[in-house]
């Protein structure tokens, strides 16, 4: 072995080996016994270079010594640390990295519109008593249809283009909210106060103002002498708390099977900007949603007496109502997830 212990390379070797060690990054506890049998075990290198140090003439001896000594001691020290990374599970830093510098700040979502407009129709109507129920997105023909008056073969079904589920005519995507209605005056005794946000379903062609997937939130009140005064002015109420404190609103007759009388709620828009004249049609007035009486028939189908009770319902679709308060012009946006769309709404979060 004498010949390794030329003065000159050994100097080169001890630094070479103190570069080893400082840039040594293991992986497991293989890794790391093998570096403890290369430089620290008896037979390792330090040791080795021990023994040499007595060969080693004495001018030098002072020079080389020192080396050794902190070769030994980063050999014990890395050694040491190395170990205790392993123990607590931590993976062994790699000396190039800095860890002192911030991260990429993580991007924080947002609530999606649709979501943002849901939650406050219908946390305005749980501050006058209403309850949120819900109920199945797939239906049967009785709580989507024939116990709201729709019977077998009306043309009215057809207002509704409706998806079945194959192999069960009686099965279908539910076109609107009003079955949750249904089993809510099935399964509670009046007096009633709920409101149904959910997902309605239409076979309808996919446009900027049709979709066949969209929200809508439903609302049902049945008491003793429930009158359509008093449908007007919760519906006022609601107008005001969404739409302003100013906001007017007029009903105009309409027809639905499960209502009567029945009606269409519009609020007073303006028609101040080419916006609003295009939006309106030129009237100033927009339509809302969608309400009425309930109908004796469908009391009755539920199994509440019509003589004692009566009550009102409304309907409003999600994304309309959503389309209207952020001026959205293109429903389709609402299904995309495009992300420059919903950065958008971070704000209003
Ligand atoms: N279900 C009706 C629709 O989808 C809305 C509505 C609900 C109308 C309740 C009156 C009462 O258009």
């Amino acid at each position: 072995m004498r010949g390794l212990f030329y003065f000159w390379p050994m100097l080169k070797k001890l630094e070479e080996y103190e570069k080893q060690i400082q840039e040594l990054v293991i992986a497991s506890k293989e890794d790391l016994e093998n570096f403890r049998l290369q430089f620290l075990s008896k037979k390792g290198i330090i040791p080795k270079l021990f023994t040499a140090f007595r060969d080693v003439p004495n001018e030098q001896k002072k020079e080389f010594g020192q080396k050794l000594n902190v070769l030994k001691n980063l050999a014990e020290t890395k050694f040491k640390d190395l170990q205790s990374g392993l123990k607590s599970g931590g993976a062994t830093v790699d000396p190039n990295i800095d860890l002192t510098v911030p991260p990429f700040p993580t991007e924080i979502g947002t609530r999606h519109p649709v979501n943002m407009v849901r939650r406050e129709i219908v946390s305005i109507f749980e501050r006058i008593g209403f309850s949120v129920s819900e109920g199945p997105e797939i239906e049967d023909d009785w709580h989507n249809f024939s116990a709201l008056n729709f019977p077998p073969e009306h043309p009215a079904r057809d207002m509704q283009d409706t998806f079945f589920v194959a192999k069960d005519p009686d099965m279908a995507l539910r076109t609107h909210t009003s079955s949750v209605q249904v089993r809510v005056m099935e399964n509670q005794k009046p007096p009633i106060r709920t409101i149904s946000p959910g997902r309605v379903f239409r076979n309808e062609a996919i446009s900027a103002r049709a979709h066949c997937i969209f929200h809508q939130v439903e609302g049902l009140y049945i008491d003793k002498n429930v009158s359509f005064a008093d449908m007007k002015d919760t519906l006022l109420y609601f107008a005001r708390e969404f739409y302003g404190p100013e906001t007017k609103i007029r009903l105009r007759p309409s027809y639905f099977p499960f209502t009567e009388p029945s009606a269409e709620m519009d609020v007073y828009w303006g028609l101040e900007t080419e916006a609003d004249y295009r939006i309106t049609k030129g009237t100033g007035w927009l339509e809302v949603l969608g309400c009425g009486m309930v109908d004796p028939n469908v009391l009755k189908s539920c199994g509440i007496d019509p003589e004692v009770y009566s009550g009102f319902a409304f309907g409003m679709g999600i994304e309309r109502t959503a389309m209207l308060k952020y001026q959205v012009k293109d429903l389709r946006l609402f299904f995309e997830n495009d992300k420059r769309f919903l950065d958008q709404f971070k704000s209003a979060y």
